[in-house]
């Protein structure tokens, strides 16, 4: 099976944050990845752009360790390293201040696709948005990138989504969830919709629960002062958790079209219940192994922040009235594992003695590590001794089924930058879609902030809060084991 490279028309890329860390470990070592494949033209350019002073030989040799230290070593081809690295240049540039956007200007070049990477913080998104359209960078076929946090709330992120639109229409805006680009998160809506297979069994009369678990093993070392202000609500269940349920629950779209998918994705998004207060649990990790805990990663000994929620949420239309969808996400847990599972409700009369064996179907679509699917069917036991039944799975693993090929898919950033290229939002946020996964999530940021509650205390490389296993239990149900 040959993956097709189809390459996307030549761009002037500018990253402001050029010189950050998500600059340096996703998006520089992706744009490489993408040249070697030969999905990147060779007339586009790349231009890096921070308050650092440097020149173009300096960006270059920094963009060139970064390739050195976050590119498999088998994919360092020196030539192609050098002909990439020919391609990039830098202006110095602060998003406050009046100083080079002048040379910014006189770098762009006509008739070529302009897309503007803020990889900054979104304090700036205004700033940049302002005067790249005051020096005549950016035209009404221009694109901007922005990365998350889009917001920490209802208010911020309208007030984001409004600065923006000053200077950009809604076409013209690229939200970043990284989640949306991952391989797996794509098959989900071929399975579903590329398959007559499921639609037919894809709602509450043969569901019976989804669980969608994000687990890390990694803490906020670090980072923790940052983090302690927004916590895994806001860092991981009002955008990417969100995605994933919308991709679970969307109605078909009409098409395969950015608006068409995005407004059925809304409609999901409004549909959700307030969650219940019985319904919310949220952990702090403790210390352990020679290894601080959250309050002292945080540096804050009275954190209330979550480290891990766990949440039972209920969708109100048709297709979902009854069907519980348990999301639960957090650091320093047992694996880094992510994954989706989709358990079906059990025969509605089993012929067989219920005593040998029996189990549900469960579709599970594993987005890390080991990308794939797999689908839990009941099959007899082999051999003699009457009929027993046993589970299996039918296991596609992405890495099995594509061979050397699947050394070619594109990570999450590759493809979405390429898709900004190519003009597709299909992947990205809609501004509408994110206020309203924020009018969602603030009355139950609001209501545990209310009552004051205090996140409970989890063992660190443990599957989270005992609460967090009561949620499910309380319902007659479990948690998938958490495994790497
Ligand atoms: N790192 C990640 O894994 C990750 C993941 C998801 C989202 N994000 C988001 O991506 C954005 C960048 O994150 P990061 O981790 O790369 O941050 P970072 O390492 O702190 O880098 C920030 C970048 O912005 C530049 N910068 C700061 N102030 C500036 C100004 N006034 N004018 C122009 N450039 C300025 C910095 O260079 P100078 O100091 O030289 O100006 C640097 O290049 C943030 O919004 C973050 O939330 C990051």
């Amino acid at each position: 099976m040959v993956s097709r490279v189809i390459p996307v028309d030549p761009f002037d890329l500018v990253i402001f944050g050029g010189t950050g860390d998500l600059a340096r470990r996703k998006i520089l070592p992706g744009l490489y990845r993408r040249f070697l494949a030969g999905q990147m033209p060779p007339d586009s350019r790349i231009i890096g752009a921070a308050r650092a002073e440097l020149d173009d030989a300096g960006f270059r040799l920094m963009v060139g360790d970064a390739i050195a230290e976050f590119v498999p070593k088998d994919r360092q081809d020196k030539a192609q390293v050098a002909a990439f690295l020919d391609r990039i240049g830098y202006v110095s540039i602060d998003a406050k201040g009046t100083g080079g956007w002048e040379q910014l200007k006189g770098r762009m070049r006509p008739n070529v696709v302009r897309a503007f990477y803020f990889s900054v913080a979104p304090a700036l998104f205004g700033d940049l948005a302002e005067r790249l359209h005051a020096h005549g960078i950016a035209d009404a076929w221009s694109r901007i990138v922005v990365e998350k946090p889009f917001g920490r709330d209802l208010a911020s992120a309208r007030a984001l989504n409004a600065v923006l639109a000053e200077h950009f229409d809604e076409h013209q805006i690229y939200r970043i969830d990284h989640y949306l680009g991952k391989e797996t998160v794509q098959n989900l809506m071929a399975v579903r919709f590329a398959n007559i297979l499921f639609e037919p069994l894809w709602k509450a009369e043969y569901i019976d629960h989804v669980q969608i678990t994000v687990a890390e093993t990694v803490g906020v070392e670090g980072r923790g002062a940052y983090y302690d202000k927004s916590g895994a609500m806001r860092d991981m269940v009002q955008n990417h958790l969100m995605q994933l349920l919308c991709l679970i629950a969307m109605e078909p779209p009409y098409h395969f079209d950015p608006d068409a998918v995005r407004d059925e994705k809304l409609k999901v998004i409004r549909a959700l219940d307030a969650v219940k207060p019985e319904d919310i649990v949220r952990g702090q990790y403790l210390g352990g192994g020679g290894q601080g805990g959250y309050v002292e990663h945080s540096e804050n000994p009275n954190s209330r922040t979550e480290s891990y929620i766990a949440l039972k949420c209920h969708i109100s239309n048709w297709r979902w009235k009854g069907t519980p969808f348990y999301l639960r996400t957090g650091k320093r847990l047992r694996a880094r594992a992510s994954e989706i599972a989709i358990t079906f409700k059990e025969p509605p009369h089993s012929i067989f003695d219920d005593a040998k064996g029996w189990r549900e179907n469960v579709l599970v679509i594993r987005l890390q590590p080991n990308e794939g699917m797999n689908l839990m069917m009941m099959i007899k036991e082999p051999g003699p001794g009457g009929m027993r039944l046993m589970q299996v799975p039918l296991d596609m693993s992405f890495a099995d089924a594509l061979g050397a090929d699947a050394e070619d898919i594109p990570d999450a950033y590759e493809r979405l930058i390429m898709d900004v290229i190519r003009g597709n939002q299909t992947l990205f946020m809609r501004g509408d879609e994110v206020e309203a996964a924020w009018a969602w999530a603030d009355p139950i940021i609001a209501g545990w902030e209310g009552r004051g509650d205090r996140p409970q205390g989890y063992d660190p490389g443990s599957s989270g809060p005992e609460d967090a296993l009561m949620l499910m239990h309380r319902d007659g149900r479990r948690w998938r084991e958490i495994k790497g």
